[in-house]
């Protein structure tokens, strides 16, 4: 598989989520979505999170490489948090309310965390976004079983996240590095930021897809539950060797292998239309890339 390592491209993206969008769009799998929904709401309070701390760090930094690769990603984080913002509004105005409870824990919860020292910020940083890569093999890699005949607009929107996650995996890493170096204690504090970034992330969506199955009525539906504890197995069996591997010294995101779907996306983007959100066929058998056949010819040749 080929690794790409060119700066990421901030891309603005018009994806739409009117009001004719179920919060439960995926047929049959109402768990699944409710955990990606939980996600989603995390997102515009980590990701502005994320940014201040890439953007306090990168001012110590003195690679002039690794400055422009942290302006990238912050760039990109920034289209990622408006988008899902948009997103979850809708879900509270269609039909979770109630989720706002939650982003007030959120607000409080990163007040807090902001009082914390760069270094432990940056290890937070860092350790999310390897929790990212696996995340993106589990969505990405296991599209066609997770996804099939799901609402285009939220896949293709979930999917184009990943796709970027992907494209920015190594910087938060190399500016970590960049400022605390290899020593024992930094990869101390780094391994201790895998799991509180990563945990951090995962209680909020679970206090978010919790709320959502509360307000369905299905909390304590002990069918539902079952279906929430396969749902929740698929996500740590996909995500948890990256935990581990992130965790052990001399961990580099680059030795992770990118899903050849992203590099896939990546490479016929340029010659997409920039107005038009690029939407993934999800009744399609194998979910290509969500580009016309004729412009990704063209973008190989
Ligand atoms: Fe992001
Ligand atoms: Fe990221």
């Amino acid at each position: 598989m080929t690794q790409r390592n060119t700066t990421p491209v901030p891309r603005k993206i018009p994806f739409e989520f009117p009001d004719d969008i179920n919060p439960q769009w995926i047929p049959g799998r109402n768990e699944l979505a409710a955990m990606i929904n939980g996600g989603s709401l995390t997102m515009p309070y980590l990701e502005p999170f994320l940014i201040r701390t890439m953007r306090e760090a990168a001012e110590q930094v003195c690679d002039t490489r690794v400055k422009a690769d942290a302006d990238a990603f912050n760039r990109q984080e920034g289209q990622h948090f408006r988008a899902h913002r948009r997103f979850n509004d809708l879900l509270k105005r269609k039909r979770y309310p109630q989720l706002a409870d939650v982003e007030d824990q959120m607000e409080a919860s990163y007040a807090r965390l902001s009082k914390r020292s760069l270094r432990a910020r940056m290890a937070y940083t860092a350790g999310f976004e390897a929790m990212t890569m696996g995340v993106t093999k589990w969505l990405i890699g296991k599209r066609i079983g997770l996804f099939r005949n799901a609402d285009p607009r939220v896949v293709s929107f979930v999917l184009w996240h990943m796709v970027e996650e992907t494209e920015h995996k190594t910087v938060a890493h190399d500016v970590y590095k960049a400022l605390y170096g290899s020593s024992l204690g930094a990869y101390w504090a780094r391994m201790v930021g895998v799991f509180h970034g990563s945990l951090d992330v995962i209680k909020f969506s679970m206090r978010g897809y919790r709320s959502i199955l509360k307000q369905d009525g299905v909390w304590t539906n002990f069918r539902a539950r079952l279906r929430l504890a396969r749902e929740m197995a698929g996500f740590v069996w996909n995500v948890g060797p990256y935990l581990f591997r992130a965790a052990l010294p001399g961990h580099d995101p680059r030795n992770e292998p990118d899903e050849p779907w992203v590099l896939e996306w990546l490479a016929a983007y340029p010659d997409s239309n920039p107005d038009d959100p690029p939407l993934v066929d999800t009744g399609h058998p194998t979910m290509p890339v969500p580009f016309a056949p004729a412009k990704t010819m063209q973008a190989a040749a």
